[in-house]
């Protein structure tokens, strides 16, 4: 039989063997996977999510420097260990705007998707200074130094063009307003009500505990005590159970 044959050939023959696997596993793989990046529906839209705000984009950015993400993840998985520990499972649309995403793969401590307003702003000072101050069998690194250090954010209307230009939605004024946006958000006296109006939910105030200047901790904690923070879970729930 011709087939046989040829199958026969196609078996004994390493390389054309290796070409037509490298072939069918790519054909298949774009098939599954290409569609996922032009249909819409890869994302189910969710009422909350809103880009980052300037300072917390700048939190973000220390997260990423200070690899905080080797330890921590930032996606719950939906087993219902998690979902009791940590909230509701995870969203696709909550990390949309995330570029990169934290999800993480490893857990040498708790997963922080929704670690905003769990705990105080005190909290998380004393915690980064020394994380042993407030769990003693802590093993997470101290990072004192972030009280310390000025935050050295750079031009924000560059990183919120760039996310921009990538699809995040920050509109021409959210862009020119950036660098106002940070202060004003960091700065217990500034007027936020802009701000706000911008980000739905956006919390300014002092966070680190010193209104005279802006440190990488202010940004940190801002970033932190926002995670989360943006869906409404209850009217997600009663989605749920109405479907
Ligand atoms: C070497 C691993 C490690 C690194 C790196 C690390 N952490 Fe942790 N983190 C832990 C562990 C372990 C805990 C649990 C004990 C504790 O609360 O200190 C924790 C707890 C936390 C908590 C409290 C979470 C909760 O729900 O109780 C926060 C917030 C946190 N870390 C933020 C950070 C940030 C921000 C960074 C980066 C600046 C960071 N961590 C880096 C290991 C780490």
């Amino acid at each position: 039989m011709a087939i046989g044959l040829d199958h026969k050939k196609l078996e004994r023959n390493v390389s054309l063997l290796g070409v037509c696997a490298l072939l069918a596993v790519l054909v298949g793989g774009i098939v599954e996977i290409a569609p996922l990046f032009w249909l819409d529906s890869t994302i189910e839209k969710v009422d909350g999510v809103r880009p980052y705000t300037p300072l917390e984009l700048a939190g973000r950015k220390i997260y990423q420097r200070e690899g905080c993400y080797v330890c921590h993840s930032q996606m719950i998985r939906p087993f219902r260990d998690e979902v009791e520990r940590y909230g509701h499972y995870s969203l696709a649309a909550e990390s949309m705007y995330d570029r990169p995403f934290q999800w993480g793969s490893k857990r040498t401590g708790p997963d922080l998707a929704r670690v905003g307003g769990r705990y105080s702003d005190e909290w998380h000072r004393d915690h980064m200074r020394d994380p042993r101050a407030v769990v003693p069998e802590s093993v997470m690194p101290a990072y004192p130094f972030l009280a310390e250090k000025e935050l050295n954010a750079g031009d924000m209307t560059k990183d919120l063009g760039t996310l921009a230009a990538l699809g995040v939605p920050y509109s021409k004024a959210a862009i020119d307003a950036a660098n106002d946006d940070l202060k004003a958000q960091a700065d217990p006296n500034a007027d936020a009500t802009e701000l706000v109006k911008r980000y739905p939910k956006a919390q300014a105030r002092d966070y680190d505990g010193d209104p005279a200047k802006v440190t990488e901790l202010d940004a940190l904690v801002a970033y932190l005590q926002m995670l989360g923070t943006l869906v409404d879970f209850k009217a997600v729930e009663a989605q749920e159970q109405a479907k």
